[in-house]
């Protein structure tokens, strides 16, 4: 495999990029996952949340965060006042990728690796392109690292403003701020006593985001 790159149409409408996504094959991980989940939301968008790869209930619905983490960052851009219906939603990696335990059905999500990463990284940059939102928020470390290199720390610059450059090397002619914060995920996995402090912290993070993009 090398990448999803020429699966990707040089066009940038979305309709055909999310259609051309069904059948790539960039990556190993079209093969156990049901369908290519690709971004959604509206063209016109000025924020463009980036989360890491769908998960099982994503995986059946074709849509990205619909779970557990979807409804959770739901909740969390309404405490923000974003409305995500004039948001663009994806993911970094667009198959589930997943294990079984020994003899179970159900299935066990799995972090995507750095090749699986860069292999759909072309979507990703295809999507920024056709929305050329202001700002793009990275919801975790996949998608930060995705956009802002391998030796991005989220713990180091959670919030902290970079702008991806029209020079820089993602090779687009315009410009948009990144922010990168938690993955909604992460506060669902965290303790609970400490749950509402971190939902507090990503509603905060959100309020910031808002801000900036109108
Ligand atoms: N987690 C993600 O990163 N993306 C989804 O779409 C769902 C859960
Ligand atoms: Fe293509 Fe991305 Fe799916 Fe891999 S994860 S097959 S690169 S869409």
């Amino acid at each position: 495999h090398i990448g999803a790159e020429r699966f990707v149409p040089d066009s940038r409408d979305l309709d055909k990029l999310s259609t051309a996504a069904r059948v790539c094959r960039g990556c190993d991980l079209y093969r156990d996952a049901d369908q290519t989940v690709f971004g959604a939301g509206s063209p016109g968008s000025t924020i463009m949340f980036v989360g890491e790869q769908p998960g099982d209930q994503e995986d059946r619905a074709g849509e990205p965060f619909v779970g557990p983490a979807g409804r959770l960052f739901d909740r969390a851009l309404d405490a923000a006042d974003i409305d995500r219906e004039t948001t663009y939603v994806t993911n970094a990696v667009k198959h589930f990728k997943f294990t079984r335990a020994a003899g179970q059905k159900r299935r066990i999500h799995e972090k995507p690796n750095c090749g699986e990463v860069i292999a759909c990284r072309p979507w990703l940059l295809a999507e920024l392109d056709a929305i050329s939102p202001r700002i793009v928020v990275c919801l975790g470390a996949t998608a930060a690292q995705a956009l802002l290199g391998t030796g991005f720390r989220l713990t180091r610059h959670r919030g902290e403003r970079f702008d991806l450059g029209a020079d820089g090397d993602l090779g687009h002619d315009h410009s948009e701020s990144v922010v990168a914060t938690v993955h909604p995920s992460s506060i669902l996995r965290g303790p609970t006593d400490q749950r509402e402090r971190a939902f507090d912290a990503f509603v905060e993070d959100l309020r910031v985001v808002r801000d900036l993009a109108s």
